[in-house]
């Protein structure tokens, strides 16, 4: 079945090959998702994931069925009676309806259940740990901006969350050079650090964490961050805040970096918290392409998962086009 739970799970050839379909489909749109009913599933808010990939779907056909979380998801509760129904009755029944379900929800596991209860391509729009559909979209971004072939050093200040997780993976599978800075209690712990280092020797990628984000963000081509504070530890706030006071993406730490680095974020961003208006205004700063690059994204996603079309799809000799009116860096 064609899920995508993690970018873990694809090869760099099969990651590309869903961005040069995007590039295709979003020139030339076709209706390659027409009769197809993509069933949303969202425990946890969203502006880029959902009005982007909707929109996405819609340009391709496609039709788009918001299901209430709860209905889907209450199986976990723990007051009797307050679950509807089990995941498992869940998902067998909308795998009678729709071609595809795109969730974003707490835990990775409810996803993996999804995929084994349904019948029916599984698409992460985030979960804890992880964010492909953005890192993807950050890979293509970095494509439009530097061309594809240079070996980039990306530095991620901030936060050892899902967003930095799966920018961290796409980074290194492409051999790019990862430098990550957060403060002790927030960082990777072992098993993870382990897992990017072999990926990076797997992928000629280099991956190096820093104590100090002044030297993380050093030469580098483009600095990245995040919220601090994720979805669902809203009750980490006060000790959260107090750590990574001095992780801040600002004009001393930005400066420290590349003269032409782009400074990048997920968004929805805290201004002022993890990144001040001066950087996050700065002409380098790609975090309007980024959000635009979710939907064009979603459209080689959604067509290479879904559909037969997509694997006859001629993408040789497309690449990632540059920004319009400027050459790549
Ligand atoms: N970047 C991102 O996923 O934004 P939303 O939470 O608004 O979807
Ligand atoms: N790390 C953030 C990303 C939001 C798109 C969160 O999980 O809330």
């Amino acid at each position: 079945m064609n899920h995508l739970l993690t970018i873990g799970d694809y090869s760099p050839e099969k990651l590309q090959q869903m961005l040069d379909v995007s590039t295709l489909l979003h020139k030339t749109p076709e209706q390659v998702l027409a009769s197809k009913n993509i069933a949303f599933i969202f425990e946890k808010p969203s502006l880029r994931t959902k009005v982007g990939t909707e929109a996405a779907i819609n340009h391709l056909g496609g039709n788009v069925i918001h299901v209430e979380s709860d209905l889907v998801l209450s199986s976990g509760k723990a007051v009797p009676f307050s679950c509807r129904e089990s995941l498992k009755d869940a998902m067998k029944n909308i795998s009678l309806w729709c071609d595809a379900v795109f969730a974003r929800v707490y835990s990775h596991q409810t996803l993996q259940k999804m995929a084994e209860y349904g019948s029916i391509p599984i698409i992460n729009a985030l979960c804890d740990d992880h964010h492909p559909m953005q890192a993807l979209a950050d890979l293509y971004t970095l494509q439009q901006t530097f061309g594809t072939d240079k070996k980039l050093t990306i530095s991620f200040v901030g936060d050892a969350n899902n967003v930095a997780f799966s920018l961290t993976e796409i980074a290194l599978k492409f051999g790019h050079t990862v430098h990550f800075s957060a403060p002790d209690k927030y960082g990777w712990p072992d098993d993870i650090l382990s897992y990017f280092a072999l990926l990076a020797v797997d992928h000629n990628g280099s991956f190096k964490t820093f104590d100090d984000p002044l030297d993380a963000a050093f030469n580098a081509d483009a600095v990245y961050t995040d919220t601090f504070i994720s979805m669902g530890e809203e009750h980490l706030y006060e000790d959260k805040i107090k750590h990574f006071e001095p992780f801040q993406v600002n004009e001393k730490l930005f400066s420290q970096a590349d003269s032409n680095a782009a400074f990048m974020h997920c968004l929805p961003a805290h201004r002022g918290v993890e990144v001040t208006d001066h950087v996050i205004d700065h002409p380098n700063s790609l975090v309007y392409k980024q959000a635009e690059n979710r939907m064009v994204v979603s459209k080689g996603v959604f067509a290479t998962l879904l559909t037969e079309e997509a694997k006859e799809f001629k993408t040789n000799g497309v690449h990632t086009p540059p920004l319009k009116g400027e050459e790549v860096r």
